[in-house]
């Protein structure tokens, strides 16, 4: 159980910030820039189909910089006809498929895999055939894992969002149940021989639990440490969550 987890730093909330006054600062990219060099193993951003927060333009620039630098580049985005093409003209290091809602602060459940069968499929079949690593974003139900994985995706996102809002809310049997349900998932996906990834609303709180289950591979988080930036700047605050996540896997530190 000593495999490091990989942190994919989301940026998206840089772009938030930027967003509130217009203009270019704070740029997402050098954000990204220092998430690597803080620690980082990759980057994802959201393209939502509002652009609240990222851009084309963030996508284009992020695009070059990180291939330039042989970093993976992680474009989260919806199953739509106008993010296939964005896609297909990048083809990203990895795509996640996510559901996306326009009245969403942030994405709230995970995809509808097994209601959506025909319509993903295809979505997940051009991507891989474009070079991009697909992972679809899913609660950790059985029934949505094993539509994963008949879709054809490499990989599949647990949604870790109800444990956190569980633990941040002192609603600890929630919080059990909820960890338990990550934990038979990512067997269960990983027996069905999906590369296991995880995130939404993780935080030092939460970290540990989910960073402990062997299956995992890749925790995906924004939002906290994009705050807790504010307080401490970015790569402290990356650092902390890069030693919090060896820790869980018995490594101390030391990878
Ligand atoms: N993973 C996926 C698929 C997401 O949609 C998000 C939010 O964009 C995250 C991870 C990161 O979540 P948070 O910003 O809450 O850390």
């Amino acid at each position: 159980m000593s495999e490091r987890v990989r942190l994919g730093v989301n940026i998206d909330h840089v772009a938030t910030v930027r967003n509130a006054r217009g203009g270019l600062y704070p740029d997402p990219v050098r954000a990204a820039q220092d998430a690597l060099i803080a620690g980082a193993d990759g980057i994802t951003a959201h393209l939502r189909e509002d652009r609240r927060h990222i851009s084309d333009r963030d996508i284009d620039q992020l695009s070059a910089v990180l291939r330039d630098q042989e970093r993976p580049l992680n474009l989260e985005m919806a199953v739509t006809q106008e993010m296939l093409a964005i896609a297909l003209h990048h083809r990203p290091h990895a795509v996640c498929l996510v559901p996306e809602k326009r009245e969403e602060r942030t994405t709230e459940g995970g995809l509808d895999v097994v209601g959506g069968h025909n319509w993903i499929t295809p979505f997940v079949r051009q991507l891989t055939e474009a070079g991009s690593r697909v992972s679809l974003f899913i609660g950790a139900d059985p029934k949505q894992i094993e539509a994963s994985h008949r879709a054809g995706a490499a990989v599949v996102e647990l949604h870790t969002g109800a444990y956190c809002d569980a633990v941040r809310e002192g609603r600890t049997e929630e919080a059990e149940a909820e960890l338990a349900a990550l934990r038979a998932g990512a067997v269960q996906a990983h027996a069905l021989g999906l590369e296991v990834h995880a995130g939404h609303g993780i935080d030092y709180d939460t970290v540990t639990p989910v960073a402990a289950i062997p299956e995992i591979m890749e925790l995906n988080i924004g939002h906290f440490l994009i705050g807790e930036a504010i307080f401490v700047g970015l790569g402290p605050a990356i650092a902390r969550m890069r030693d919090l996540m060896d820790q869980a896997r018995g490594l101390d530190g030391a990878a």
